[in-house]
């Protein structure tokens, strides 16, 4: 027998949201120590809904809550806020949800917009400022990286409307940040670079991705971005008469779309591969005549598809996605144009993490959340994987607790890719007890120090780092 999800399983026990906006100074660890070179500002976005649902509620409906950690000294402040989105603030004012959530049908005539740009999915600091981005792509919202007050939406010095996706890449290299946008009007899918000051540089439609399509993440490589166009999209049919019906078209190829940097459609290199979803990529690099590119893939990424295999255990889902995901390559050829993968692991994880300064290179170790086998998702330990043998080193948590996305944090003075700590937040279910918890990225195993939050942080999605010297860089004061 498999487990079954309540109705309202993303608004109860790990992923119930939290009503109170604290601040909790001079924390410091009860188990280990704060390492003195672990400075800066860990960052973590999710739902966390302000108001009771209208209709049946996804988890990735929620409004969005950033909980942040500074560390230094070896004492960390921990705040929580949050993000103060226009569709928030005029649900406030109302007193009523003005929108429903994704389970329901989007209503095409609403004059704010059929969704809700709730900011809730992820962070990045770039070009001197914390935003917070949203997964169906929305105008991002800047916060104060003091105190996380919204500080308004950010149109990349052009009046850019169309706004970004959640999981835009920063270029290491020359400070660039890539991005692509998506609609279920066309143009579906654009691609554009915001330069190292945050001004918008380049925007273009990318055509020849011919519908709507769910569009999650992108790739990096130095010369090349790589866009998808993947087989789990919206029946058309449906969609022209303004009804929403998702299908798994596993007899189309999922097709990986290579732009050069500041390319056009007109330049598009499409590849195509085995179908399936993808919706986190860990990194991509350039190696002789092909691309590699690895990251998170779900060959069966639709619930309820009769087509799906029968197994003995759970496999978690949120609403109609089902998540079975393992880490893969795929590299594509640039001289004969096919696709060559394989699976690189049989343990289910998602939400991986590697050192962004090497992004777009190859870079060998990435930080994977492992996937419990419940009817949610939930994460139960965290995996070291290394790319150059395809080992792992598997750290599972104590029975009861899980954690989220765990970001590698460069240590200060690092030379290395895995000179680093990882941070995450990690919760205790029935008690509803919060840490921080620090690992060691070079000996890893259990964390080096837990650090207790006097606030339960719900499961969330994804997180962000904020160096020293890019606090440093920070436009804003309080
Ligand atoms: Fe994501």
């Amino acid at each position: 027998m498999t487990e079954t999800q309540s109705a309202n399983a993303y608004l109860e026990g790990p992923y119930a949201p939290v009503a109170e906006e604290i601040i909790a100074r001079d924390l410091v660890a009860t188990s280990g120590e704060i390492p003195k070179d672990l400075v800066g500002m860990f960052v973590r976005n999710g739902a966390n809904p302000k108001l009771a649902p209208k209709g049946r509620y996804h988890w990735f409906d929620g409004d969005g809550m950033v909980h942040a950690i500074q560390l230094e000294g070896g004492k960390a402040t921990y705040r929580n806020k949050y993000v103060r989105t226009k569709g928030l603030l005029a649900e406030i004012e109302a007193g009523e949800p003005l929108w429903t959530g994704i389970l329901e049908p989007p209503d095409f005539s609403n004059s704010r917009g059929p969704f809700k740009n709730t900011a809730n999915t992820d962070l990045v600091f770039h070009g001197g400022k914390l935003l917070a981005l949203w997964w169906q792509s929305g105008i991002p919202y800047q916060l104060n990286i003091a105190d996380l007050e919204t500080m308004g939406q950010e149109r990349f010095g052009k009046n850019h409307k169309p706004g970004i996706s959640a999981h835009p890449k920063v270029d290491p290299r020359n400070g660039e940040m890539r991005f692509m946008t998506f609609s279920v009007f066309a143009p579906y899918l654009s691609y554009g670079v915001i330069d190292a000051t945050g001004e918008l540089a380049h925007y273009t439609p990318i055509h020849s991705v011919p519908g709507a399509r769910y569009q999650h993440d992108i790739a990096i490589t130095e010369q090349f971005t790589i866009l998808m166009d993947l087989p789990m999209y919206p029946d058309p049919e449906m969609l022209a008469v303004g009804k929403s019906r998702v299908k798994f078209y596993r007899d189309r190829p999922a097709r990986f779309g290579l732009i050069p940097r500041l390319g056009t459609d007109a330049d598009v290199r499409w590849f195509e591969a085995e179908p399936c979803y993808v919706y986190h990529t860990i990194n991509a690099w350039e190696e002789g005549n092909e691309v590699v590119m690895v990251g998170c893939r779900i060959a069966d990424p639709l619930m309820g598809d009769p087509s799906n295999p029968q197994l003995s255990h759970a496999v978690p889902s949120i609403g109609l996605q089902r998540l079975e995901p393992y880490l893969h390559e795929w590299r594509f050829n640039l001289e004969t144009g096919k696709t060559t993968e394989r699976k690189l692991s049989d343990v289910l994880v998602e939400f991986p993490r590697m050192d962004n300064r090497l992004l777009g290179v190859k870079s060998r170790y990435s930080f994977n959340p492992k996937v419990a086998h419940a009817s949610t998702v939930i994460f139960e330990g965290l995996v070291k994987h290394d790319f150059s043998n395809n080992t792992e080193i598997v750290h599972l948590y104590p029975e009861g607790w899980s954690a989220g996305e765990a970001v590698v944090c460069p240590r200060e003075g690092s030379t290395g890719e895995d000179d680093a700590y990882v941070v995450s937040f990690a919760l205790e279910h029935a008690t509803g007890t919060s840490e921080l918890w620090i690992w060691s990225a070079k000996d890893f195993g259990a964390p080096i120090a837990r650090v207790p939050v006097p606030q339960r942080v719900p499961a969330g999605y994804h997180a962000w780092w904020i160096s020293s010297s890019d606090i440093s860089k920070n436009t804003v004061t309080a």
